[in-house]
């Protein structure tokens, strides 16, 4: 600490030693966000590289944007993946990201997606049952027991470039509803195989998947290498409940016994929100927490602006992820270091400041009328 001033956020920059032993030097992250600029053909540009650079000192736990593990999970022309076949370019952008994100020590996640019924390249889209979806124009298929087993190898696939690219952890996307998620929301999931049904059916997938990462590192020999599981604590759709808070506490449960080093919540209303399925007057990540009891580190982000906010969040989690303030102010974490936290910058104009280096597709996704993303901050 450079500024007598900032003991107060000193708790930010202590370190923390994962259940693997990896020590993180501060308990600072980026969340993973999609930068909407990929290539066609799934390779990194220059343009998202650069992008992750100038955030690589936001924080040691440094995870990427999604990037489909398969081509039919893949949401966009504009997601970057991570499919084996493909290993030459996309291969080599994966370890120049990689490469960018682990200065300063960090630790490069990289995140790993399937979408589900949300893959709009997908000649059919998958997940867990026949079912269509009001928003969707195409219907869902539900994946054959062969195609269960394929996704789950994938995912494994996925580590292994990962490892090969040169990253220090993965983190499976069990949130955000994709497909994960699907297969643990009864409003997604209509099985009555042993893929669905029960609580037990329906966390089976995500369990298959876990144990695939898992063998796979294993394999790789790299005691060091991380696995996280990102999840949505709760799935409400208006009167439907896909599932609670309670169920995922369950589902958290069993993932931390299959061999997880984080849980990384991802919360709409923030990392202090209470659910909006029960009345339980506690928030949900005092809740995981709780529940994880220090077996696991416990990341958790959401509406994460000033450091004040940050110390806050450590009351819940065992690190803090930034995402749309690690957009607007690359230099959130110097600023904290260098006693200049009123420099912070809590607001945007419409243009991006080009010292800023977010990607042009990115910046324009959050200026589209009737945006899905969260609002940036916008000062006019
Ligand atoms: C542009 C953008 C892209 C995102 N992409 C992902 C993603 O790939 N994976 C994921 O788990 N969450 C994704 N999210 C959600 C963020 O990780 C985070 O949970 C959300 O932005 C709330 O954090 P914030 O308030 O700090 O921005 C994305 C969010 C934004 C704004």
């Amino acid at each position: 600490m450079n500024s007598s001033t900032n003991e107060k956020y000193a708790p930010l920059f202590r370190p923390l030693t994962l259940p693997n032993g990896t020590v993180l030097g501060d308990r600072l992250g980026m969340t993973p966000m999609t930068t909407f600029a990929g290539s066609p053909d799934g390779v990194l540009t220059d343009e998202e590289i650069a992008h992750y650079r100038r955030r690589n000192n936001i924080g040691q736990l440094a995870i990427t944007g999604a990037v489909a593990v398969s081509p039919h999970g893949r949401l966009g022309d504009v997601q970057f993946v991570a499919y084996e076949e493909q290993d030459g370019p996309v291969l080599a952008g994966l370890t120049r990201l990689a490469e960018a994100l682990r200065a300063r020590g960090n630790k490069a996640i990289l995140q790993l997606q399937h979408g589900g019924r949300e893959a709009h390249l997908a000649e059919v889209p998958f997940g867990p049952s026949d079912k269509h979806f009001p928003w969707h124009e195409r219907p869902t298929t539900g994946l054959s027991e062969e195609g269960i087993a394929d996704v789950v190898r994938e995912f494994g696939d996925a580590t292994r470039t990962a490892i090969k690219a040169g990253f220090d952890g993965v983190e499976i996307h069990g949130a955000n509803h994709y497909l994960l998620q699907q297969f643990f929301s009864t409003y997604s999931n209509e099985r009555d195989d042993e893929w669905g049904g029960d609580l037990a059916g329906r966390m089976r997938f995500a369990l298959e998947v876990v144990r695939e990462v898992r063998r796979v590192v294993a394999e790789s020999g790299r005691a060091d290498f991380l696995v996280g599981y990102r999840i949505s604590p709760e799935e409400v759709h208006g009167e439907t409940v896909g599932y609670t808070v309670d169920e995922s506490l369950e589902l958290i449960d069993a993932i931390v016994e299959a061999g997880v080093d984080y849980v990384h919540t991802s919360l709409g209303g923030g990392f202090r929100a209470t659910a909006q399925g029960d009345d339980h007057p506690d928030p949900v990540n005092q809740r995981v927490r709780d529940r994880i009891a220090g077996r696991v580190a416990f990341v958790v982000s959401g509406e994460v602006w000033t450091p004040d906010d940050a110390v806050e969040a450590l009351t819940y989690g065992d690190v803090v992820t930034l995402g749309r303030a690690a957009l607007i102010e690359p230099d959130w974490s110097h600023k904290v270091l260098d006693g200049r936290e009123a420099e912070i910058r809590r607001s945007t104009g419409r243009e991006q400041d080009p010292d800023i280096q977010v990607p042009v597709r990115m910046w324009d996704k959050f200026l589209e009328p009737n945006s899905y993303l969260p609002p940036l901050p916008l000062s006019e």
